[in-house]
């Protein structure tokens, strides 16, 4: 066959155009597939969602994520797609059961729905209780438990009543010198981090004593930024060559030296014998027991998560209820009377009382609907087979959650859901129709957080005694405090709090 020059001059563009006709093909195609015949395409969300995760991803980047799963749930319901596998409930009454809950009852013989990697990154070595498998998470949990119960707890009432007091007495101290405003967020991570120190290492990291950060407690707060990076470092791997170029060195390195300085300090508690038992007491009198042994670097690991897991939450939980409060003056009142109308004398505020003041307790609840300390989802994978939630079928392997801080303030949930209304909590029947089952702040099932009750001990005895002995004021420039980003938690800002300590005549 005989071809013309001009023919093979147009070989070339004709190669490029029928591959860019193909191309374009199989972009369409692909794009119809996501759309309506994924099996996940009867999901609602914007269809941006379904087709590309960068929607998702830029939020998570720019710390809006929480707003921005919020918008999505109000406009389109109570189920959500937020990339093209991942999708968010705000149904909490039935989703929590059906997400994280006991494989019992209609789940028995489901398999758990394991943590998503994407959202779970293991430590620098070896593994730790939030990111572990079944298996070793079992192991790690019974080593753990017994240094949480209550009757653990009971026997540290006298530990932790000195924190408070050292921070009462502390800011006493520190308003007597200087009449400016006070950083309440401060106060209370020092509170908070000192407390899980000594409970672990029997000794504080010495904030309120120094009042100061600890060097290492900022390096923590820094490596924020490494979390919400490891969402988008799993899904676009090349990122991982430009996380030098993308987050500062000495960020990484701190993230290894805070992992090293836990590791030391764990070791060094281990080999002491002290007098006073503590949890790590509890914690070594079970490690060893049959399926349930760790290692010591396991056991460096999970102090390290309980050292950011029991510090950071609690004392982000006091930070925002205190800010409620100043901004809701009939709530502060009601519960000033009840605090100081209950306790003639500051020493009357024993753990045993504070479980028993119905409007305190109120207070923190409502503070955990308005303001959860971790307002995202913990996502979780669905299982061989797929599985239903809230009565939603999601196919295998889709990440799936429930979104705390949506799901409070969701108005398929609570009646003025963006009011901070302590009395729903304490049956008034204008709130009767809230779904109450729907927050669950502390998770639920077997994954549940090992120190609920050493927080709501924390809550409980640091609000009672803070309002007990002073009289707080906003300062102007905290006006709008709680408008800040979530970078996995709250990246929250100083909270200018004027304190004034009451008088009373003895
Ligand atoms: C208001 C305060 C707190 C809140 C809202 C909170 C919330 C949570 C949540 C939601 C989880 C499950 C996370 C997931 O599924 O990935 C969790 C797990 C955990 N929390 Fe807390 N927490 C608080 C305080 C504490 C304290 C004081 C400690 C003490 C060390 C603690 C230790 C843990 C541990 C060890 C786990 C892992 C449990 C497991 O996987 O078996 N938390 N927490």
């Amino acid at each position: 066959m005989v071809t013309s020059s001009s023919d093979a001059g147009n070989r070339p563009l004709l190669l490029i155009s029928t591959f860019a006709t193909l191309s374009l093909l199989y972009f369409v195609g692909w794009i119809v597939h996501r759309l309506f015949l994924h099996p996940l395409h009867h999901i609602p969300g914007p269809w941006i969602n379904a087709v590309s995760r960068i929607p998702y991803a830029r939020h998570l980047i720019a710390g809006t994520t929480v707003d921005n799963v919020k918008f999505l749930h109000d406009k389109y319901g109570e189920v959500v797609r937020l990339s093209p596998n991942e999708v968010s409930f705000t149904s909490g009454d039935t989703a929590w059961q059906d997400i994280y809950g006991f494989r019992t009852g209609k789940l028995k013989g489901h398999e758990n729905m394991r943590k998503d990697p994407a959202w779970y990154s293991p430590p620098p070595t070896s593994t730790h209780i939030i990111v572990a498998n079944d298996e070793d998470h079992s192991r790690f949990r019974k080593v753990l438990s017994h240094a949480f119960s209550e009757k653990a707890l009971a026997q540290q009432e006298a530990l932790l009543q000195s924190y408070v007091d050292l921070l009462v007495g502390r800011l006493k101290e520190v308003i007597s010198k200087d009449s400016g405003p006070q950083d309440m967020v401060k106060w209370y991570n020092w509170t908070t981090f000192d407390i899980i120190a000594d409970l672990l290492f029997g000794e504080p990291f010495g904030c309120l004593q120094n009042l100061s950060t600890h060097k290492y407690i900022s390096l923590l707060f820094a490596n924020l930024k490494v979390f919400r990076l490891s969402y988008v470092m799993y899904y676009w791997p090349f990122i991982r060559r430009l996380r030098s170029l993308l987050l500062n060195q000495e960020i990484l390195q701190g993230r290894i030296d805070f992992y090293r300085w836990i590791g030391e300090r764990t070791q060094q508690r281990v080999q002491t014998e002290i007098q006073r038992p503590d949890f790590m007491t509890e914690i070594l009198k079970h490690n060893g027991e049959k399926g349930a042994e760790m290692t010591p670097t396991e056991m460096n690991n999970n102090a390290s998560i309980m050292i950011t897991a029991g510090s950071e939450t609690t004392a982000t939980l006091l930070s925002g209820v205190t800010y409620c409060l100043l901004k809701n003056p009939e709530v502060m009142k009601k519960l000033k009377d009840e605090v100081r109308g209950k306790w003639k004398k500051y020493d009357d505020i024993t753990l045993e009382a504070v479980n028993k003041a119905p409007y305190l307790i109120a207070v923190l609840q409502e503070a955990l609907r308005y303001y959860p300390p971790l307002p995202t989802g913990f996502e979780r994978r669905v299982g061989k087979g797929g599985e239903y939630v809230s009565g939603y079928f999601i196919p295998e392997d889709t990440a799936v959650c429930v979104s705390s801080s949506p799901t409070g303030r969701s108005p398929q949930n609570f009646k003025d859901p963006d009011s901070f209304i302590p009395e729903r909590w304490m049956d008034d029947p204008h709130f009767v129709d809230d779904k109450k089952t729907s927050i669950q702040p502390f998770s639920v099932g077997p994954r549940n957080c090992l120190g609920k009750n050493l927080a709501y001990a924390e809550m409980r005895l640091i609000l009672a005694k803070i309002m007990w002995s002073f009289d707080l004021e906003l300062s102007p420039k905290s006006e709008n405090w709680m408008e800040h980003k979530v970078f996995v938690v709250w990246k929250k800002p100083e909270l200018a709090v004027h304190i004034r300590e009451v008088e009373r005549e003895d």
